[in-house]
């Protein structure tokens, strides 16, 4: 069989809403409490999409944590004191600038209203309304979302939903080095919810107002945040292309002094060219000493690191790298969403790294009789031990291998007439469409094979 792809380097018209149907049709993600008319920005992942995150997750454990010696994980609560983010610098700092339209009321964040942030508040024309020059001074607007704490209302009882999941590690500090007994250098890992009431929440997944971060702080002397940034960064950008997303479709934006967050000296994005243009998806922070002093003087509790056989004691520098895990999972699957022809017919297909395919391999017998069946589902319990499989009878062997290809399935295995004189089936492989024939108790080992020679498999 014959498959042209599409030119390298683009991605097929429309692809955000073939992505969000494909993804809503093949079970990755759903609109939250769709049957209520949705919730703003938030979204659910389906059986698909659940076992591509966690896929990509344990991915990035497996590289960060398990992969240095020096680098530990954490699992910290969502809600944390609210002094934490008053030390932090969230409280006071974590907004963005709105102004809103006089006549329809509706905020805008300032940097989308060019006249506006240009001195030309009278030339500002509302897009939602149409109104020209109605505007309010611009307020800050702070981006944690809310609650309370406890049975009364009120002031003392409000707490934070997390917006970042790096000080979770930040207030542990003390408790990790000391119960781990570490030495500088070393990382604090952590995978975890983080909630921001964006402004401008939209393309999907990009930018929602949950969402999940795969953040690590790297604790350092002072004086060594340049090595360390560097190393970060060039680590970093290997593991994404260790991901299998196309090399021409990532680069660094490194900020300049107008960009920087409140806790930063030096910051470089790694972006993707999304179909909506270049944006960031991965931050590398050098942040200083800025977190763990601040909690050191607002706590009154030491943060200093000490060196015994060197005599010193200091309170380290921190390097961070900060994923969004929701985010890299949209930047995944643009990347793989392939349309292609196959022998004159037109085929869509998600050519997703075997590593982080939600599916690994999908089971078929050919037709449902002469025992191919029953051989076919105790192949499939057999693999199941080893991988993830999907077991399909129904429709035609055409329609089966189609529908695994909308959903990343890098290997369909299919029981024939000839299984049952000589106990060996066909492996098809999604990207090639060949087809190989291997003997029934050799499957589970010939697909862990494929998986590890993929190129750039961990
Ligand atoms: N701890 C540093 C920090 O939070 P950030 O640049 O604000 O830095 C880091 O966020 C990453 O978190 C971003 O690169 C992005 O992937 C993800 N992220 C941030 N806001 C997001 C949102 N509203 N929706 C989805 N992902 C988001």
């Amino acid at each position: 069989m014959n498959a042209t792809p599409q030119s390298p380097g683009d991605h097929p018209d429309g692809l955000m809403d073939k992505l969000v149907s494909l993804a809503k049709r093949r079970g990755f993600i759903f609109q939250s409490s769709e049957i209520y008319g949705g919730v703003g920005s938030v979204y659910d992942y389906g059986p698909l999409g659940i076992e591509l995150k966690n896929n990509i997750q344990s991915r990035w454990w497996r590289e960060m944590v398990h992969g240095h010696a020096n680098i530990v994980g954490l699992d910290a609560g969502i809600l944390m004191n609210p002094e934490v983010w008053v030390a932090s610098g969230h409280v006071g700092a974590f907004s963005d600038p709105l102004a809103e339209c006089l006549s329809c009321h509706r905020r805008f964040r300032t940097d989308e209203l060019t006249d506006l942030e240009a001195g030309r508040a009278d030339d500002q024309q509302c897009s939602v309304c149409g109104a020209t020059g109605k505007w309010s001074e611009p307020k800050q607007f702070n981006l944690m979302f809310k609650t309370f704490m406890g049975v009364v209302e009120g002031e003392s009882s409000t707490v934070y939903l997390r917006p970042e999941t790096a000080q979770g590690i930040f207030v542990n500090f003390r408790n990790v080095m000391d119960s781990s007994r570490l030495k500088v250098p070393f990382g604090i890992a952590q995978v975890g919810k983080a909630f921001r009431n964006e402004i401008t929440p939209g393309n999907f997944v990009f930018r929602t107002r949950e969402f999940e971060q795969m953040e690590m702080q790297f604790f350092i002397e002072p004086g060594t945040g340049g090595y360390w940034f560097q190393e970060w960064r060039a680590w970093r950008m290997e593991w994404v292309r260790s991901l299998g997303i196309r090399p021409d479709r990532l680069r660094f934006h490194d900020h300049g002094p107008d960009e920087l967050a409140h806790y930063c000296a030096e910051a470089v994005d790694i972006q993707y060219r999304f179909p909506f243009g270049w944006q960031e998806f991965e931050g590398i922070h050098n942040r200083t000493d800025y977190d763990l002093s601040a909690h050191q003087e607002h706590s009154g509790k030491k943060l200093e690191y000490i060196d015994p056989a060197a005599g010193k004691r200091f309170i380290p520098h921190v390097i961070e790298t900060s994923a969004g895990l929701s985010r890299l999972l949209l930047v995944v699957l643009a990347d793989a969403y392939t349309e292609e022809e196959v022998d004159g017919a037109a085929r869509t297909v998600l050519k997703l790294h075997p590593s982080l395919a939600p599916v690994r391999a999908a089971v078929f017998p050919l037709i449902k009789k002469l025992g191919m069946p029953e051989i076919a589902e105790k192949l499939a319990a057999e693999l199941r031990r080893q991988h993830n499989v999907f077991f399909d009878v129904a429709g035609s062997i055409g329609r089966r291998y189609r529908r695994q290809d909308e959903a990343g399935t890098p290997f369909c295995v299919t029981v024939d007439g000839q299984t049952v004189e000589d106990e060996t089936c066909t492996i098809r492989h999604r990207d090639t469409l060949e087809q190989v024939r291997v003997p029934l108790s050799g499957v589970g080992q010939w697909i862990a094979a494929a998986v590890a020679a993929s190129p750039t498999s961990t």
